[in-house]
C-alpha cells in the first residue's frame, strides 16, 4: 500500500496552505500541554525526592528536577520563536502519573526499597510519556519547517531518554535489594 506522501509527493514543508496553519495551531497547543506537564513534573519531584529510600535514587530525583526546570524555560523559548505567550494547559495525563507516584508514596513504609520500586516504575511511565510527546512534536516542527524549535525539542527528547536509562540502571541494584528486602 502507498502511504499518503508518496501518493502526493509535492505535500509537506515546502507547500503551506491553511492545513499547514492547522498543524501549527496543534503543534502550540500540544506544547501547552507539555509545558504544563513540565511544569506539574516541577512540582511533584521534590516530593518523590523526600520519598526516595536509596542516596542514588534521591541524587536522580534531584538531578532530573533541575533539568525539568531548564526544560520549561527550553519551552518558553519555544514560544518566543512562535510569538505566543507561554501558557500552559492542564495535562491530565501527567496529573494521572503523578498521583499514581503519589499513591506509591501512601501505599509503602517510609526507608522501604519497595517504595523506591514503585517510585521507579512510576518515573519511568512519566519519562515514556514525555519521551512520546517530544518524540512526535518534534516531527510535527521538522515538517513545518521549524528547524530551530525541532532542534529544541530533540534536546529534551535526548534528556528524557537518559533519564529513563539512568532509572533502569537504577532499577536493575534496587529490584534485587528490595527482593532480598522482601524475602528476609
Ligand atoms: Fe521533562
Amino acid at each position: 500500500m502507498k502511504t499518503q506522501s508518496q501518493n502526493n509527493p509535492k505535500k509537506g514543508a515546502a507547500s503551506m496552505n491553511g492545513h499547514a496553519e492547522d498543524l501549527q495551531k496543534l503543534l502550540k497547543e500540544q506544547l501547552r500541554d507539555v509545558l504544563s506537564a513540565e511544569k506539574q513534573l516541577v512540582k511533584a519531584l521534590p516530593k518523590m525526592v523526600k520519598a526516595s529510600t536509596s542516596g542514588e535514587l534521591r541524587d536522580a530525583f534531584n538531578e532530573h528536577l533541575e533539568v525539568t526546570k531548564k526544560q520549561v524555560e527550553r519551552l518558553e523559548e519555544v514560544f518566543e520563536i512562535l510569538g505566543a505567550k507561554a501558557t500552559a494547559k492542564h495535562c491530565e495525563a501527567m496529573e494521572g502519573l503523578v498521583k499514581e507516584a503519589r499513591e506509591v508514596i501512601d501505599d509503602t513504609d517510609d526507608g522501604s526499597l519497595l517504595r523506591d520500586v514503585g517510585l521507579i516504575i512510576a518515573a519511568q511511565k512519566v519519562e515514556h510519556y514525555e519521551i512520546a510527546a517530544y518524540g512526535s512534536l518534534r516531527s510535527v516542527a521538522s515538517v513545518l519547517g521549524q528547524d530551530k524549535i525541532a532542534d529544541i525539542l530533540q534536546e529534551t527528547l535526548d534528556e528524557e531518554g537518559e533519564a529513563d536509562k539512568l532509572l533502569t540502571r537504577i532499577s536493575d541494584n534496587i529490584n534485587v535489594e528490595a527482593y532480598e528486602e522482601a524475602t528476609r
